[in-house]
């Protein structure tokens, strides 16, 4: 338990130590969690992993970044990878200052990346501001990242529609009732109380109109980077970028 009961799973420690196999909420065998843990949640230094799972050559490259994309997104949804259509969508304001969170990814076509969200909320206002994002997916089972970047526009209402009614019915009250999303609310408490009214107001079974603040974004992608970690930090990179009808592809120091 030296390593401060780290889940390693089939990757070894860089140090040396032994994997663990269980999590951190370590059980000790008569049933009882240790406390306080051996080693102190705050020291990091010493967990770090050895990517030597895969590596990516040049001659590996699908010359089109989104089937490159779709190969290792197809790869990571067939390994049962959790949510690896998760990404980290970062924005900025007009000034600059920069904000990131996490949206689930909902079509990626020659048109781009698309996420839906709330229209009035803090990265609907940034990319009102400034329409442009970059994305990040990052598949740590496969020591893999893309970075994904370019002009943000909405995609068009009536997508967004179909989507919306898509989508279980729980989720479409939860668009009403988390508006504006982003802003500041009392308690639970209140949003309790406005789910609980918009159950009243659309039975489960009626329609439930897609609220006009609530679409579908869509990354163009300008720019593709696929990283694949390599043992001693030496990770594989490219770049895409776009150039006339095509892409001009670059390897990047890692
Ligand atoms: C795994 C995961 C998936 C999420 N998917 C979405 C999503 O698809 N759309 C969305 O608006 N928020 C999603 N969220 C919540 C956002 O991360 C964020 O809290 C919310 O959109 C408000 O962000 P903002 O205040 O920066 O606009 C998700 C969060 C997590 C952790």
């Amino acid at each position: 338990m030296e390593n401060g009961g780290v889940d390693c799973g089939r990757l070894s420690l860089v140090s040396g130590q032994a994997p663990t196999p269980s999590g951190i909420l370590r059980v000790d065998p008569d049933g009882h969690r240790p406390h306080p843990p051996e080693t102190p949640m705050t020291d990091l230094t010493s967990l770090r992993l050895s990517y030597d799972r895969a590596e990516l050559r040049r001659a590996d490259l699908n010359p089109d970044p989104l089937a490159q994309f779709q190969g290792w997104l197809d790869e990571a949804i067939r390994d049962g990878l959790r949510e690896p259509y998760a990404l980290s969508l970062a924005t900025a304001d007009a000034s600059g200052r920069p904000s990131v969170r996490t949206v689930l990814l909902r079509g990626a076509d020659e048109r781009g990346l698309t996420f839906y969200t709330n229209y009035e909320s803090h990265k609907g206002r940034d990319l009102a501001q400034n329409p442009r994002a970059e994305v990040l997916f990052h598949w740590a089972d496969h020591e893999r990242q893309v970075r994904a970047s370019g002009e943000v526009g909405r995609v068009s209402d009536e997508e967004s529609t179909a989507y919306f009614h898509a989508r279980p019915y729980q989720s479409q009250l939860a668009a009403h009732a988390s508006d504006p999303q982003s802003a500041p609310i009392e308690n639970r408490g209140v949003l309790e109380a406005r789910f609980a009214e918009l159950q009243a107001r659309y039975p489960q079974g009626t329609p439930v109109p897609k609220p006009d603040y609530w679409g579908g974004y869509r990354v163009r992608v300008g720019e593709w980077e696929f990283w694949q970690g390599r043992r001693n930090r030496m990770h594989d990179r490219f770049r895409y970028a776009r150039e006339g009808e095509g892409w001009r592809i670059e390897r990047l120091m890692p």
